[in-house]
């Protein structure tokens, strides 16, 4: 009994000075850190790698100019001893990027050897966002140095993702890139673009060329060239991107092209995100086999979204045509529901494409393909009740940024409420199955959202979210994470991410720092092609 008291307290303690000791700045905190004792002043870095690749040569050369923000520190030829060569081996070519690849890297840091060794490229890319972190600027003799350390890392949860909603507003393809970089910098890992919504088509297609007329205007759309730039781009951050089509609800700006494709519903019409599309029509669904078989292959990734969220069946049964076929079928909305997501599913299977839906259709008493990704915006409680049907899940309800006040908490200072996403553990209440969560995505909805306003509201707020994602479950701590997330949100501003502060400080910047809403590279056509294996 003794012992086992003693054990007990021998854990506390461990823990107790686990959380305590969080001793760099580094955001999302790292697993396992030992530090070393050096500290080394460095005036250039040279990175070198062991593979050959386009994509992960972006990275590289992104970093190197990223690491020093001040040019006028004095140069590497006036003093050899502080020019230093990161080395970097990665153990495999493969440049696979899909749900669950390898992102674990070990860094070390130490006199005269600075080494990041990694299975993937993917990995070097979450070691050369930790080492640009680990370099500290010294404003007093304007100077740099790095901190000699020991890192083992690697994320809490593979799907680590941000909701981006280009329907309510157009967002031009340089800020969508531009929000990749910050999306990378945090080491989020999926840009979830939900991309059309009730209000706007803004997505080019060659089968069906009269879909954008429901974008805002032609020059709001997106061209399969600038798609295809988005996912190369995203790909040199490890970043995966999927696209949502939200279907059969918030289905009205389909109907502007194609208004055989929606219902009429009269009585529902004042809001636009209640018409669905008309599924008593079975060109319906050759329409969305056609559409996505030529929009899928622009996205490399296994996971398509196909939205399924807010539903109005009451315009369904409005609609005198659906209502007759609903009634021939012997059908009730939950049945026309399930009807609908089944034939979903052979379009899915058709594309080769694993379907994500929002919790909606299990609310309404759908069952879902067990294969289902289910991602949970309503509450812990649906969240326990779908990880025990046996679905994986992703949690988004505690993240949608778009709230002013999260989750009813009251602060003074709106930028606090970095505080109540931080505190949004996803295994919160959930006493079974948790096995079955595969991460989380924060939510920006964009009604009140466009390129002029994004960074504001999302940085430094999304900090929290990006470090509850990969850190450690016992790294949770407001006090310990707010000096680190201080030093973070400093460091993004001065790569030119307009994320502000949190406390009473001063950050030095660039006296010629523009806030550009363009990417930090500008990848050429054939980097493009080369990046997806074109
Ligand atoms: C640039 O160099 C000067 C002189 O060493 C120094 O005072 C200043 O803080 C440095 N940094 C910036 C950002 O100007
Ligand atoms: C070069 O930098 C090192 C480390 O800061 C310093 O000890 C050394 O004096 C410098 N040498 C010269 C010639 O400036
Ligand atoms: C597309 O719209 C044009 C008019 O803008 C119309 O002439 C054409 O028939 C439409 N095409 C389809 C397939 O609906
Ligand atoms: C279909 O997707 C799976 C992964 O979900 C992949 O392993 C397989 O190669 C794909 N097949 C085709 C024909 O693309
Ligand atoms: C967890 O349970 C507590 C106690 O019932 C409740 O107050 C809290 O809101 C729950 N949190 C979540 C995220 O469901």
């Amino acid at each position: 009994m003794m012992k086992e008291i003693v054990l007990f307290f021998a854990v506390l303690v461990a823990i107790v000075i686990g959380q305590a000791n969080q001793p760099l700045n580094v955001v999302p905190y790292p697993q396992q850190v030992e530090m070393g004792s050096c500290n080394i002043p460095v005036t250039s870095i040279l990175i070198t790698s062991n593979i050959e690749s386009t994509t992960f040569s972006v990275s590289m050369e992104r970093y190197t100019n990223l690491f020093f923000p001040f040019n006028n520190v004095s140069n590497s030829e006036e003093n050899d001893s502080s020019s230093i060569t990161l080395e970097v081996t990665i153990y495999s070519d493969d440049e696979t990027l899909q749900f669950g690849i390898d992102e674990s890297y070990n860094l070390v840091i130490q006199e005269e050897s600075y080494q990041i060794k990694t299975a993937t490229i993917y990995g070097a890319m979450r070691a050369l966002e930790t080492f640009k972190q680990l370099i500290t600027y010294n404003q007093l003799d304007n100077s740099y140095s790095i901190q000699c350390v020991s890192i083992s890392d690697y994320p809490r949860y593979p799907w680590r993702g941000f909701m981006v909603d280009t329907a309510r507003h157009f967002i031009p393809k340089n800020m969508i890139l531009h929000m990749i970089d910050s999306l990378g910098f945090s080491k989020f890992n999926v840009l979830h673009w939900h991309i059309v919504d009730a209000v706007s088509f803004p997505v080019e297609s060659t089968t069906y060329p009269n879909l954008t007329k429901g974008a805002f205007s032609p020059s709001a759309v997106f061209s399969h060239s600038d798609i295809e730039e988005v996912v190369a781009y995203a790909k040199t951050y490890g970043i995966r991107v999927i696209p949502e089509f939200d279907i059969p609800g918030h289905a009205a700006a389909w109907g502007i092209g194609y208004p055989e494709l929606v219902a009429t519903c009269p009585d529902y019409a004042a809001n636009v995100n209640n018409i669905p599309l008309d599924i008593s029509n079975p060109n319906t669904f050759t329409f969305l086999q056609n559409f996505f078989s030529e929009i899928s292959p622009l996205f490399f990734d296994n996971y398509f979204h196909t939205g399924g969220d807010e539903l109005v069946t009451g315009c369904w049964t409005e609609d005198p045509t659906i209502l007759n076929w609903m009634t021939k079928m012997g059908f009730s909305t939950t049945d026309a529901f399930q009807y609908f997501e089944n034939n979903l599913d052979n379009i899915m299977k058709s594309i080769n494409r694993t379907k994500i839906t929002w919790n909606d259709p299990i609310d309404y008493g759908v069952q879902l393909n067990p294969e289902t990704l289910v991602q949970v915006w309503s509450s812990g409680s649906d969240l326990q009740g779908i990880l025990n049907s046996g679905y994986k899940a992703l949690v988004s309800f505690a993240w949608y940024l778009d709230k002013q006040v999260p989750d009813g908490k009251i602060h003074y200072e709106w930028q606090d409420t970095w505080q109540d996403f931080y505190a949004a553990d996803p295994t919160v209440n959930i006493t079974s199955n948790s096995n079955n969560i595969l991460g989380g995505e924060a939510t920006m909805w964009a009604e009140q959202i466009n390129q002029v306003n994004w960074d504001v509201r999302v940085w430094p707020r999304a900090i929290g979210i990006a470090e509850r994602l990969w850190s450690s479950q016992s790294i949770n701590t407001v006090s310990l994470a707010l000096p680190r997330i201080g030093q973070f949100t400093c460091d993004l501003s001065r790569r030119g991410i307009q994320s502000g502060p949190l406390f009473p400080d001063y950050c030095p910047m660039q006296d010629d720092l523009v806030f550009t809403m363009k990417p930090n590279i500008k990848l050429s056509n054939s980097e493009i092609k080369l990046i997806l294996n074109k």
